[in-house]
């Protein structure tokens, strides 16, 4: 089928370069000249596994163009929307100038018959307010909401745990409208289908909160453990053990129960901001009230991190060698945006500490905002003379790959903080380091 794409940041670039992958002819449009002319090279503007090979793949192919020009998007059957919808300056709602100029962008160019799919993550109601826009062409709009995590970006748009298409609906059921626009996504996702993917069809308003409150859900489990460790930390107890043992009760499971410094990167911090934001324009504030909560334990596990770096270097951490590992804000993703790693790096830089910060593929993005700490690619020669190393982005390079009889070769102090609760604290502590984790004895 023939696709456009208008939006080639994360979501976009991923899902056209994914979308040829399976056999679709794909146009990807953006503004950026710059991200166009790399991504026609076949070269992947951000570190994403998996996305340089199929970005090559499908140019190659002639399956996949990237271009400015709104234009090639006439003769695409579907038109995908995955432009941001960043946080409001000033504000907390999300800043919906972009959908906006994208839906208005590809009105000359739909046809009769076409569907706009909307991917980007917007406030429940978005959809319905663009509808009769893209109806006046002809065209059909749905809500197609992503899941897509950085680091598993290609596995999950190719192959997604869940489809859903808010479609056009008469008191909650699909329009014939909507079902042909629902058969016609299904066509797109065949490989997922027929491996019988669940796919859900919905309203607009279902679909757009299908979004929101996922995301709204994984930052709450995460902000739940990180209050465990808030409770853990007077009273002795271990919130790793405590986190294995309610993980086993199926009903709760482990998975994004790991306490640390929070969460970060371009969706969680943002969404549950819009979130709230939209649910007080709604009249229904005190529903996602908690969510407020949620930001700030959030919040507060950096300072935790940043005051166990005083207290360990007895005080203060003026003119101390800190060196920090990571500054991603998560593993297999170069993405620095909200990073709390970044944000603790900076903290201590702020109190006098002499930071030097380490990545395997994120110094350039910081380097870019945050030119004052000592970037260093090496990791070795990162440890140098540390008067105390922070683990604040659990790569393998330093929660596997770095021994602690090694990096005590290198270190002048000996104190570790593990900002992710991801090492070994038993096999540091054999090695003669003082192990500092988060909400652990
Ligand atoms: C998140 C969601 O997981 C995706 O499903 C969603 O599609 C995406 O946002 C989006 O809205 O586009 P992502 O931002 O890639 O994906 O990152 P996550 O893997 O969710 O991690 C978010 C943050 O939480 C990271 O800073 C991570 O370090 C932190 N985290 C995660 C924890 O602190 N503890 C955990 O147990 C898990």
């Amino acid at each position: 089928m023939r696709l456009s794409v208008v939006g080639c940041g994360y979501l976009g670039a991923v899902h056209a370069a994914a979308m040829a992958s399976i056999g679709h002819d794909v146009v990807g449009i953006d503004i950026d000249e710059r991200k166009v002319a790399a991504l026609s090279k076949g070269e992947a503007p951000f570190f994403e596994p998996g996305l340089q090979e199929i970005l090559t793949e499908g140019i190659a192919s002639g399956r996949l163009s990237f271009t400015t020009d709104m234009s090639a998007a006439q003769g695409a059957k579907v038109h995908f929307v995955g432009v941001g919808t960043p946080q409001q300056a000033g504000g907390y709602a999300a800043d919906l100038t972009y959908v906006d100029a994208a839906i208005d962008g590809l009105l000359p160019f739909l046809t009769e018959g076409d569907i706009v799919a909307g991917k980007s993550t917007v406030p429940v109601g978005t959809a319905v307010r663009l509808a009769p826009r893209v109806s006046a062409t002809g065209a059909t709009l749905v809500w197609n909401p992503e899941f897509l995590r950085e680091g598993w970006a290609v596995q999950d748009t190719v192959d997604p745990d869940r489809l859903v298409a808010g479609v056009p609906s008469d008191d909650g059921y699909p329009t014939a409208e909507g079902e042909r626009a629902a058969d016609i996504l299904r066509e797109v996702y065949h490989p997922s289908v027929e491996k019988g993917t669940p796919f859900i069809v919905t309203d607009y308003a279902t679909a757009e909160l299908v979004k929101v409150s996922a995301n709204a859900f994984l930052a709450t489990k995460i902000s739940f453990i990180n209050a465990m460790a808030e409770i853990a930390e007077v009273t002795g107890a271990d919130v790793t053990t405590l986190a294995d043992a309610i993980g086993h009760d199926a009903r709760i499971g482990r998975r994004f129960l790991g306490a640390g410094i929070g969460f970060g990167g371009g969706c969680l911090p943002k969404d549950i901001r819009a979130f709230s934001a939209r649910a007080e324009e709604l009249g229904r504030g005190e529903s996602v009230a908690f969510l407020r909560e949620i930001d700030a334990i959030n919040l507060r596990r950096r300072d935790r991190a940043v005051d166990l770096a005083v207290d360990a270097l007895g005080g203060t951490v003026f003119k101390k060698n800190i060196t920090v590992l990571g500054a991603a804000f998560k593993p297999q993703s170069d993405d620095i945006r909200d990073s709390p790693a970044l944000d603790v790096a900076v903290r201590l830089h702020g109190l006098g500490a002499w930071v030097t910060i380490t990545d395997p593929a994120a110094i350039e993005n910081a380097r870019r905002v945050h030119p004052q700490l000592n970037y260093v690619e090496d990791r070795d020669e990162a440890l140098r003379e540390a008067d105390a190393v922070i683990v604040v982005t659990e790569w393998d390079e330093y929660r596997r790959e770095l021994s602690p009889e090694h990096a005590a070769t290198l270190a002048r102090g000996r104190t570790v903080i593990d900002g992710r609760n991801c090492l070994d604290a038993a096999s540091w502590r054999a090695a003669g380091w003082t192990y500092h984790g988060m909400g652990r004895p």
